[in-house]
């Protein structure tokens, strides 16, 4: 077996989602919070989109990187809505953004560099650094500083083998909201050290309480030929399973991606293309919509979780979790199960309480447990009620 696949551990998330599954296949009234995924359905015009591509005989092979006519619909959105300029020929299109996220990071580094990873993070970064011989280098984002990440952790962390970075904001796990200032202050600092930045804007719309989300690629121009814009459909309009994500890069980069897709997987299925072009049109109606509603159920979750007695939360303000410092627990037991760290809580809940949620270790934050509010009102109430009764429980 390949050296580098047996150092990556299976996911926790996959594993907590399977066993909460299997439960449920029994009959068991499970609640998850685990999703990373909105709970909305996909825009009918998406749909239909698709299914016209179908008829019409749209699915053969497109160029691996995606179909002009999306790549400059991307590229015209991110001018419009990011003030990024890019031609249609510095985008591709992946099947997710996870596969440019891989693609950015095969393509850029090589054997023993350093790939900075502000922590907590998205759990496939550190394993993307690894596949591909590179060493995840964590940047702490404290909870004590809002999980935000800052150019003084940026700076501490740097090494001279630092190849780049990778920025998530809003994040994912904390519903941190990176800000302008560091970020700018990021940026310059990434500039005179030639990092390159992958800036990971997947839940850029998902943001609340009047907070603006910033661009680190807008904030910082000169930045522009060492840095990656990575987006995608998944979360602004509910398209998981369709698995288009893009990137923009200069187009030496965006050339290596197309070599890279070009023998790995080619193009992302064609009649998602169509799907992906017909949401690039759509009105705001849809995401707004769903935003309102997630913003309805943050609020919810904020109030709900700090009435728990012996754990704590800081209220996120982007993207659609919330992590839950449960730390204050360990050591305690629960029907002669003892919680010893957040892999363990996650067990015991799922056990005692029938109730799913993700173990921050999972995230490099071994203190907490992330639940989502990609979920219905209904499911939060009484998952949080059940989260409130298993905490009671523990002695
Ligand atoms: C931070 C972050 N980046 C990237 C992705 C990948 O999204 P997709 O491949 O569905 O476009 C996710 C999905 O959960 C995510 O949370």
């Amino acid at each position: 077996m390949n050296r580098r696949i047996k150092a990556v551990p299976p996911s926790l998330t996959l594993a907590i989602a399977a066993k909460a599954a299997a439960m449920k296949e029994k009959g068991e009234d499970v609640i998850s919070l685990s999703a990373g995924e909105p709970d909305f359905d996909t825009p009918q015009p998406v749909k239909d989109a698709a299914i016209k591509a179908i008829r019409e005989g749209q699915t053969k092979y497109t160029p691996s990187i995606g179909m002009p006519s999306l790549r400059r619909a991307i590229a015209e959105k991110l001018h419009a809505e990011n003030g990024l300029k890019y031609d249609h020929t510095q985008v591709f299109v992946s099947v997710g953004a996870k596969q440019c996220l891989f693609d950015l990071t095969f393509v850029l580094c090589d054997e023993g560099d350093d790939v900075l990873i502000p922590s907590p993070y998205w759990l496939s970064t550190p394993e993307m650094a690894k596949l591909c011989g590179a060493n995840p280098v964590f940047v702490p984002c404290p909870e004590e500083m809002g999980f935000m990440l800052t150019a003084d952790a940026v700076r501490k962390a740097w090494t001279p083998k630092t190849r780049m970075i990778v920025i998530n904001t809003p994040n994912n796990p904390s519903g941190a909201v990176y800000d302008e200032r560091e970020l700018i202050a990021i940026g310059k600092f990434c500039v005179e050290k030639k990092i390159f930045v992958v800036s990971d804007e997947i839940y850029e719309k998902m943001i609340y309480n009047g907070k603006k989300h910033h661009s680190i690629l807008e904030l910082v121009p000169e930045l522009r030929e060492q840095a990656a814009f990575v987006g995608g459909f998944s979360k602004t309009w509910s398209m998981t399973g369709w698995r288009v994500g893009y990137a923009a890069a200069p187009r030496d980069v965006v050339d290596a991606c197309d070599r890279l897709q070009g023998h790995m997987t080619a193009n992302t299925a064609t009649p998602s293309q169509h799907a992906a072009l017909a949401a690039m049109i759509l009105d705001e109606s849809f995401t707004d919509a769903m935003i309102k509603e997630f913003d309805k159920r943050r609020r919810f979750c904020v109030e709900r979780i700090r009435k728990i007695p012996g754990v704590s939360t800081v209220e996120p303000h982007g993207a659609f979790y919330f992590l839950i410092r449960v730390d204050g627990l360990y050591g305690k037991s629960i029907g002669g199960k003892k919680v010893t760290d957040s892999l363990t809580f996650c067990e015991a809940l799922l056990e005692k309480e029938k109730l799913a949620a993700v173990p921050g270790v999972a995230f490099g934050t071994d203190r907490h447990v992330r639940i989502s509010y990609a979920t219905s009102m209904g499911a939060l109430e009484k998952g949080l009620d059940r989260m409130e009764r298993f905490v009671r429980a523990l002695a």
